[in-house]
C-alpha cells in the first residue's frame, strides 16, 4: 500500500484565496496582534510567518516584542495594551513561553473576545460545553484537513497521543462531540502499550514532539495517519511519524507540509469570525 499524501499547502493556499475573497468584501478592517518574548529561531519564523499570511489576505498586524528575560507583569501588560487596542481584532501570544513567565496567568489576562487561539479559560470551558464559537488553530486545521480529505470520523476509533493543552486536549474533546462523533483514545507518557492502541485505530493524530518515535510497524493496515509533532533537529523540521507508514496507511498527513500551513489559516479564519461578529 502507498498512502495517499495530505497537501497541507495546496489546501491552506486554496484557503488564504477564499479567504482574502471575503475580507475584501467586509466593511471594517481586521487586525492581528502577536506577542513574541524572546527571540527563540522558531517562535520568530512562526509569527513572521503569521504576519506573512495576514499582508496576503488583507489583514492588518501589529506586533509587540518582549525581551526573552520580559517577566510574567510585562507580558500581562503587552495583553493589557491589545486588550484595548481598537485596530486589534484578536491576537496570540506566541508559544512556548519562557519558563520564566506564569502561561496561565498570561492566557487568563486575555480577553477571551479578543483571543484568537481559544486558549483562554472562559473559551476552552465554552469548549468542553459544546458551545464554542472559537477554536483553537491546530485541533481546528487537523478537523478541516480531515474533512477536507473525506475522512470518516463517526464510529470511527481514533488515537490522539500527546494530551497538551494546545492540540490533543482540545482535539480530543471536538472529536468525540457532535458532529464529529468519533471514539477517542488519548495516549500520553504514563501510556502502557500504545502499539496495542494503535493496532486497533482507524485514525491516529500524533502531537508529542519525538523525532520519529511512532513506527510504522505499529499502525495498522490502511488507517490514517496524522502527523502534528515537530522536532528541530538542525535546521530541519522532523514530524513524530516515521515516514515509512506510506507503506501501510491509506492516508498520511505529514510533517512539514500538513497540519502546519493549515493551522496558519485557521488563525486568520478565526479573526475573520471575530470581525464579523
Ligand atoms: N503542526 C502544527 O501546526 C503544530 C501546532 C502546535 C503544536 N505542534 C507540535 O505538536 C507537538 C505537541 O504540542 P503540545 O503543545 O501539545 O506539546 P506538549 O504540551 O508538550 O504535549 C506533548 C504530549 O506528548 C506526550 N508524550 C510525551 N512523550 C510521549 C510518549 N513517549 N508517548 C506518548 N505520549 C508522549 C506528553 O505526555 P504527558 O502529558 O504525560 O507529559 C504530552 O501530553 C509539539 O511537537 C508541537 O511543536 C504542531
Amino acid at each position: 500500500m502507498s498512502a495517499k499524501i495530505m497537501d497541507g499547502k495546496s489546501f491552506a493556499k486554496q484557503l488564504r484565496a477564499d479567504l482574502k475573497r471575503q475580507v475584501a468584501a467586509l466593511s471594517n478592517s481586521i487586525g492581528l496582534g502577536t506577542i513574541l518574548v524572546g527571540n527563540d529561531p522558531g517562535s520568530v519564523a512562526y509569527v513572521e510567518g503569521k504576519h506573512r499570511d495576514c499582508a496576503e489576505v488583507g489583514i492588518d498586524s501589529i506586533r509587540i516584542n518582549l525581551a526573552a528575560d520580559a517577566s510574567t507583569d510585562q507580558v500581562i501588560s503587552a495583553v493589557t495594551q491589545l486588550n484595548n487596542d481598537p485596530l486589534c481584532t484578536g491576537f496570540i501570544v506566541q508559544l512556548p513561553l519562557p519558563k520564566t513567565v506564569d502561561l496561565q496567568k498570561v492566557l487568563s489576562a486575555i480577553n477571551p473576545a479578543k483571543d484568537a487561539d481559544a486558549l483562554t479559560p472562559s473559551n476552552l470551558g465554552k469548549l468542553v460545553l459544546g458551545s464554542a464559537k472559537i477554536i483553537p488553530c491546530t485541533p481546528l486545521a487537523i478537523i478541516a484537513l480531515l474533512e477536507e480529505y473525506k475522512v470518516r470520523l463517526s464510529g470511527q476509533e481514533v488515537l490522539i497521543i500527546g494530551r497538551g493543552a494546545t492540540v490533543g486536549r482540545p482535539l480530543s474533546i471536538l472529536l468525540s462531540q457532535k458532529p464529529h462523533n468519533a471514539t477517542v483514545t488519548v495516549a500520553h507518557s504514563a501510556t502502557k502499550d500504545l502499539s496495542k492502541l494503535a493496532q486497533s485505530a482507524d485514525l491516529i493524530i500524533s502531537a508529542v514532539g519525538s523525532t520519529h518515535f511512532f513506527k510504522a510497524e505499529m499502525v495498522k493496515k490502511g488507517a490514517v495517519v496524522v502527523d502534528v509533532g515537530i522536532t528541530r533537529v538542525g535546521d530541519q523540521l522532523l514530524g513524530d511519524i516515521d515516514p515509512r507508514v506510506t507503506e501501510v496507511a491509506s492516508l498520511f498527513a505529514p510533517m512539514p507540509g500538513g497540519v502546519g500551513p493549515v493551522t496558519r489559516v485557521m488563525l486568520l479564519k478565526n479573526l475573520f469570525e471575530m470581525a464579523n461578529k
